[in-house]
């Protein structure tokens, strides 16, 4: 295949619908090949016959032991990763318990500092870890209840991140 993506490989966690199916579709027009990730296997697979792949896991991104397991089993090194999965949670934070809030406070932050322990080894130089935030972390409103605050934690990450990331292997 052609294309500015040609002979390089995007993996997907959160491929099967949204943003993360629409950059498959894009990455496979621009000549990639695509893994696509998502907990759901039969919209996995729906996606997959959409975009053209056969490389698909269905796993949790929070379950850290499938994440590190889904990096090992790949069998080529890897140039380019977005992650659109395990978004936070909208709603008003009095119905969410304390377990709730814990996991969206903390979910995302865990999974980029997961992300750059396990993709990093894997990836050519040149490669790209892109994690998802959103306009909800720019203001407070009711109705978004705890995904304000939920992404407004994440910048200060990103320095820590990329500094995770180097120490893992990756330029
Ligand atoms: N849509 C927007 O306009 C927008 C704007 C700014 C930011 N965002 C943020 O971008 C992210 C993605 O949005 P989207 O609209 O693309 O969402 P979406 O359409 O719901 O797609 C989410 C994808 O991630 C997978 N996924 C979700 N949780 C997962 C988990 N714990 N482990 C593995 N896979 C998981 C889903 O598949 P399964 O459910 O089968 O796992 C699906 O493939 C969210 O964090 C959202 O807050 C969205």
């Amino acid at each position: 295949m052609t294309g500015e993506l040609a002979g390089q490989t995007v993996v997907l966690i959160g491929g099967s619908a949204g943003i993360g199916l629409e950059t498959a579709r894009r990455a496979r027009a621009e000549g990639a090949q695509v893994v696509l990730t998502g907990r759901d296997p039969d919209r996995l697979a729906l996606a997959a016959q959409e975009v053209g792949t056969e490389r698909t896991a269905a796993f949790d991104a929070n379950d850290h032991a499938a994440l590190a397991e889904f990096f090992q089993g790949l069998p080529g090194p890897i140039d380019h990763v977005l992650v659109t999965a395990g978004g936070p949670h909208y709603g008003p934070l009095l119905e969410m318990d304390a377990a709730q809030v814990r996991a969206a406070l903390s979910g995302h932050v865990v999974l980029g500092l997961e992300l750059a322990r396990h993709a990093a080894g894997r990836m050519r130089p040149g490669g790209t870890l892109l994690l998802m935030g959103g306009t909800g972390g720019r203001r407070v409103g009711h109705g978004l209840g705890i995904v304000s605050a939920a992404t407004a934690a994440l910048p200060p990450f990103t320095p820590l991140w990329r500094w995770s990331w180097r120490r893992c292997g990756s330029t």
